[in-house]
């Protein structure tokens, strides 16, 4: 019996001794700057929480609950680290622009294991600088832009036509077949065939371990996707020696035809004349799949859920492709890119639609440094968590942020330098793929809802771990009658 009072006793103190050192810490941190909040249990700390707030239909309210208690920037311990959290569209700001690099992006374990060393979406510097100019500049050049324009239409259109012998159509599965082809496309011009069909296979199993237990032995799941990188490295190399050969045979000069070209012609700055390695090139061409593999479907699927739950946003949508499909049957001339890119409500409801899905909900940092962002301390060493979703979902920035409402966008302006709208980042890693997944997501509408009227079944949005629908939004399409158009 009394063991049994012993070790109660010794529990008391322990958590008298803890609850004491905890508020002793909370003292030093309030009285340096650090903001305010809740560490949490001890190594859970408020974990259990963010991870059952991701599961609701409103993740956003593990933020909205500390907002209330501590304020707009707020300290928390989830997975591990003891982070602070900033829904002040400010602060999300300045942390993004990266001033004087005191901040590197932060991935948990298993992602880091995933992603080489010199990946794009972790390093830091003149390596991630160059490389995002080179993509960046490639992706907006006008030779690029009408030759991918060309490459979605027809790639929409021949999986469209697919559709119309298809009973139910799994929308977020077929699309991602369209948005797969045109990123690979995109980076290595792979077309249909062999060698696509493998890369997607070892693709979805080397993104399957994104998000899972750290650890790597035999039949866990990041060993099996450690291994389908390995996969992906030799069938991605074998192309990058193929193309080397034929730039080396045709002396360098040709045209620049996707991201691979890109990083093969660059020399580097004028004074520094160095090539990117070959295994950072293949590396980087797996590695920038990832944020382009899900992003884009997941929009276009919650495109079309939305528009489902809302027939005077689809009435409105429709009328205007229409009349643009009109207008290019009479004239007979062919799209461009400009012709979907100036759909101005179709851009509407692409800007809401990025809004509420909110796909990348936040960014993960770590400060280098001890760094003030509007009174607050972030310490050298701790992570920071610019969450997007608390700035898309908040009254004091949009009115009703939990309506579908294409028609604010009117008042509003989409732009790169809106701090209240931020579904593609912003600053120094502002993603290089925003006007690609807009025209991609445009292109997939226009032709949708020109074609084919819909009824989609019951289904949910899910947000954790990754924004999707929880059946993948199964719909019947019929044709639109000749006489619609
Ligand atoms: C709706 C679609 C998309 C969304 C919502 C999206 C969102 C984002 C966000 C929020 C970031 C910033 C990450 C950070 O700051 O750490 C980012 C970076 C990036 N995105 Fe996208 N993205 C989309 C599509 C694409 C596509 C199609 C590509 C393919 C080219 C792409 C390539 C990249 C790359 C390479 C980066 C890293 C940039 C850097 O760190 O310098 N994204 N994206």
């Amino acid at each position: 019996m009394e063991w049994i009072w012993g070790t109660w006793f010794l529990v008391a103190v322990l958590t008298v001794c803890w609850y004491r050192h905890k508020s002793v810490k909370n003292k030093i941190h309030e009285r340096r700057g650090v903001p305010k909040g809740s560490s949490g249990w001890p190594l859970i700390g408020e974990t259990l929480d963010f991870i059952a707030c991701g599961y609701t239909s409103r993740p956003v309210s593990f933020m909205d609950k500390r907002k209330h208690l501590y304020g707009k920037v707020f300290k928390t311990h989830i997975l591990g680290t003891p982070i602070i959290v900033s829904t002040d569209p400010d602060v999300n700001k300045v942390v993004l622009q990266n001033h004087g690099n005191a901040f590197i992006p932060a991935y948990p374990k298993s992602i880091t294991e995933l992603l080489g060393q010199n990946s794009i979406l972790q390093t830091n510097g003149y390596l991630q600088k160059r490389v995002h100019a080179l993509i960046g500049g490639f992706l907006r050049s006008p030779q690029f832009k009408a030759r991918i324009t060309k490459d979605i239409e027809n790639s929409v259109k021949l999986t469209l036509a697919c559709w119309k012998d298809m009973h139910v159509i799994h929308i977020q599965v077929e699309i991602q077949k369209i948005t797969f082809e045109v990123l690979v496309k995109m980076l290595i011009s792979i077309g249909p065939g062999g060698n696509l069909d493998n890369l997607k296979r070892d693709f979805e199993e080397f993104i399957k371990g994104l998000i899972c237990i750290p650890i790597k032995l035999p039949g866990t799941r990041l060993y099996k996707s450690l291994k389908a990188k390995e996969r992906l490295l030799k069938t991605v190399e074998r192309i990058v020696k193929e193309r080397k050969l034929s730039l080396e045979e045709s002396d360098g000069k040709g045209t620049l035809n996707d991201a691979l070209d890109v990083l093969l012609y660059d020399n580097g700055e004028p004074n520094e004349k160095q090539c990117l390695p070959m295994d950072f090139i293949c590396g980087n061409i797996i590695e920038m799949m990832i944020p382009g593999e899900e992003t884009v479907p997941t929009a276009m699927t919650l495109a079309v859920k939305f528009l489902s739950d809302s027939p005077v946003a689809l009435k409105q949508l429709m009328e205007e492709n229409l009349e643009l499909k009109r207008q290019k049957a009479e004239s007979g001339d062919e799209y461009g890119w400009t012709d979907y890119m100036s759909l101005s409500f179709t851009q509407n409801v692409i800007s809401e639609t990025l809004r509420l899905a909110n796909i990348i909900n936040a960014v993960w940092r770590k400060a280098l440094k001890d760094v003030e962002i509007k009174g607050h301390l972030i310490p050298q060493g701790w992570c920071v968590l610019a969450s997007f979703i608390s700035v898309h979902m908040d009254e004091d920035n949009y009115e009703d942020p939990y309506e579908f409402n294409p028609w604010r966008w009117e008042k509003t302006v989409a732009a790169v330098n809106n701090t209240c709208f931020t579904p593609f980042g912003g600053g120094q890693r502002l993603c290089p793929g925003l006007e690609l997944s807009r025209l991609e997501i445009s292109i997939f509408l226009h032709h949708f809802v020109t074609t084919y009227c819909w009824i989609a079944e019951k289904d949910e949005i899910v947000s954790f771990p990754t924004v999707k629908m929880k059946r993948k939004l199964p719909v019947r399409v019929t044709p639109l009658s000749a006489t619609a158009v």
